[in-house]
C-alpha cells in the first residue's frame, strides 16, 4: 500500500515555490485540505498555479521574493495551523496588510508564538483575544533576529525561517528540541543559504530562490496508522511503499522497536535530500512502557494512536511532557482519554500526559473525533481493535490531512 503525499512537506514545497524565481513542479502532493487551504492562500496573494485534474502534480509560477500581491479578502487558513503560522512569515515581510483567519477550531489556538518573533524583526501583528486568530499583519523591512523558541515548534521555527528569507543579513532560530527539519532542507533544494549547528539553524536573506522539480514522499504521520493497525491485528503482513523516513519524523519507530515491534525500512534513498523508503510491518506483541519527555517533539503526531496501542501493551503506556497535545487541532490528551474511556478502557490523564495501562481489551463505543483528524484515524484503528461495533462521530475530519484514509484501511483490512 502507499499513502498520500506528506502534508508538512507539501506546504513548504508550496510556500518555497511561491518566493521562488521561475516555476516550480510539485509531484506528489499531498491531497489534504490543509494543503489545500495553504494553495487557496497562495493563489488570492495572486500566485499562479495549475493543477491537471485527477493528478497529484502541482505546478507554480514563482512570484520572486516580496513578490506577493495584497489580497483583496481574508485569507482562509481553514483548520490549518501549519498555514497560518508559516504564512505569518512570508507576510510579515510584504508591504502590506493582510488578515488571516481558519475555522473553530484554528480559532482556538495560540498565534502569541509566530507574533512575537515576527515582531522583533520589524512586522506588526495583532490578533484576537488571547494571542487568537484572526492575525493581523502589516508586512515591513525586515531586520534578521536570533531567535530562541519558547516551544518546540516546527511551524514557529518556519515561519522565523521564511521571514528571514527576506531580511537583510543572517536570522538564526535555535529550538529547545529538535523539531521536523523539512524547512531546512526544502530551502537548501531552492538555494537558499543555509546552516545548522545542533539546534541552531541560520538563514542568509535576500537571495534569490531557483524553481524546482520535487518529489514529495508518502507522508508518515498517515502510515502511522496503518503501521499501528498491522502491529495490533493478528496475523498482519503489511508494507507501506514511499515513506518519508526523515529521522525527525520516525520517533514512533524508535519507540516501538524496544518494545518488540517487528518494523524494518527496506529500500532507503534519499530525494530532494529527504530519506525516503518502504517500512514492513508485522504483528507484534508489545512490552509498552515509559516514553522520556525528549522523544515527544518527534512523536507528536502519532502519540494519539500510539495512546490507542498502549492498551494492548503488555505494560501499557505512559508519557509526559506533551502539554502541545493540548493545542492541536483538539485538546488531544483530553480526547483521547474521553474516547479510550468510551469504549471501556481504564486512562489517566494529566496536564502533559497519559499514563494507559496495558493489556486492556477494548470495547466497540461512540466516539468523537472533536473536529480533529488525528483523533478520527486514531479512533478507526482503536475501532478495529475492539469488540463489537463502533461508531466515530465527525469520522471526515480525516480529510484534513487524509482524504481517502477510510477508504484506503478497507482495501488493506481484507
Ligand atoms: C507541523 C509541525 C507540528 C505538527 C503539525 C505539522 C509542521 O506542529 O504537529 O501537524 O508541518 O511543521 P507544531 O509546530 O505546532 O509543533
Amino acid at each position: 500500500m502507499a499513502v498520500p503525499g506528506d502534508k508538512s512537506i507539501s506546504h513548504r514545497y508550496a510556500l518555497l515555490a511561491a518566493l521562488a524565481e521561475g516555476a516550480s513542479e510539485i509531484r506528489g502532493f499531498s491531497p489534504a485540505a490543509d494543503c489545500a487551504s495553504t494553495l487557496r492562500c497562495l493563489e488570492a496573494l495572486g500566485v499562479r498555479l495549475e493543477r491537471p485534474a485527477g493528478g497529484d502534480t502541482i505546478r507554480i509560477s514563482g512570484a520572486g521574493l516580496g513578490g506577493l500581491n495584497a489580497p483583496e479578502a481574508d485569507l482562509d487558513a481553514g483548520n490549518s495551523g501549519s498555514t497560518m503560522r508559516m504564512l505569518a512569515g512570508v507576510l510579515a515581510a510584504h508591504p502590506f496588510r493582510s488578515r488571516l483567519v481558519g475555522d473553530e477550531s484554528l480559532s482556538r489556538r495560540p498565534m502569541r508564538r509566530v507574533i512575537e518573533p515576527l515582531e522583533r524583526m520589524g512586522a506588526r501583528n495583532t490578533a484576537g483575544e488571547g494571542g487568537r486568530p484572526p492575525l493581523e499583519i502589516e508586512g515591513a523591512a525586515l531586520a534578521p533576529i536570533r531567535y530562541q523558541l519558547p516551544v518546540a515548534s516546527a511551524q514557529v521555527k518556519t515561519a522565523v525561517l521564511l521571514a528571514g528569507l527576506h531580511a537583510t543579513g543572517e536570522t538564526e532560530v535555535v529550538e529547545p528540541a529538535r523539531t521536523r527539519d523539512h524547512t531546512e532542507i526544502a530551502l537548501e533544494c531552492f538555494g537558499a543559504r543555509v546552516e545548522r549547528n545542533g539546534r541552531s539553524t541560520s538563514v542568509r536573506g535576500g537571495a534569490a530562490l531557483k524553481g524546482q522539480t520535487l518529489q514529495v514522499p508518502g507522508d508518515f504521520s498517515s502510515a502511522a496508522f496503518f503501521i499501528a493497525a498491522a502491529l495490533a491485528l493478528p496475523e498482519s503482513n503489511l508494507v507501506v511503499h514511499n515513506v518519508g523516513l526523515n529521522p525527525t519524523r520516525t520517533a514512533l519507530l524508535d519507540a516501538l522497536a524496544p518494545m518488540g515491534a517487528r518494523v524494518s525500512v527496506l529500500n532507503l534513498a534519499l530525494i530532494n535530500g529527504e530519506l525516503v523508503g518502504d517500512v514492513h510491518v508485522e504483528s507484534s506483541a508489545l512490552a509498552g512502557g515509559e516514553l522520556p519527555p525528549e522523544m515527544m517533539p518527534g512523536l507528536i503526531d502519532e502519540l494519539p494512536v500510539l495512546a490507542v496501542l498502549g492498551t494492548r501493551m503488555e505494560r501499557g503506556l505512559e508519557f509526559h511532557g506533551a502539554a502541545e497535545l493540548r493545542v492541536k487541532e483538539s485538546d488531544r490528551l483530553s480526547a483521547v482519554a474521553g474516547n479510550l474511556r468510551r469504549m471501556g478502557a481504564e486512562v489517566e490523564e494529566s496536564p502533559d500526559g497519559l499514563r494507559v495501562p496495558g493489556g486492556q481489551r477494548l470495547r466497540g463505543g461512540e466516539v468523537e473525533s472533536c473536529g480533529d483528524h488525528r483523533i478520527a484515524m486514531a479512533f478507526a484503528v482503536a475501532a478495529l481493535c475492539a469488540d463489537g461495533d463502533s461508531v466515530i462521530h465527525g469520522a471526515a475530519a480525516a480529510s484534513v490531512s487524509f482524504p481517502a484514509f477510510y477508504d484506503t484501511l478497507a482495501t488493506v483490512c481484507r
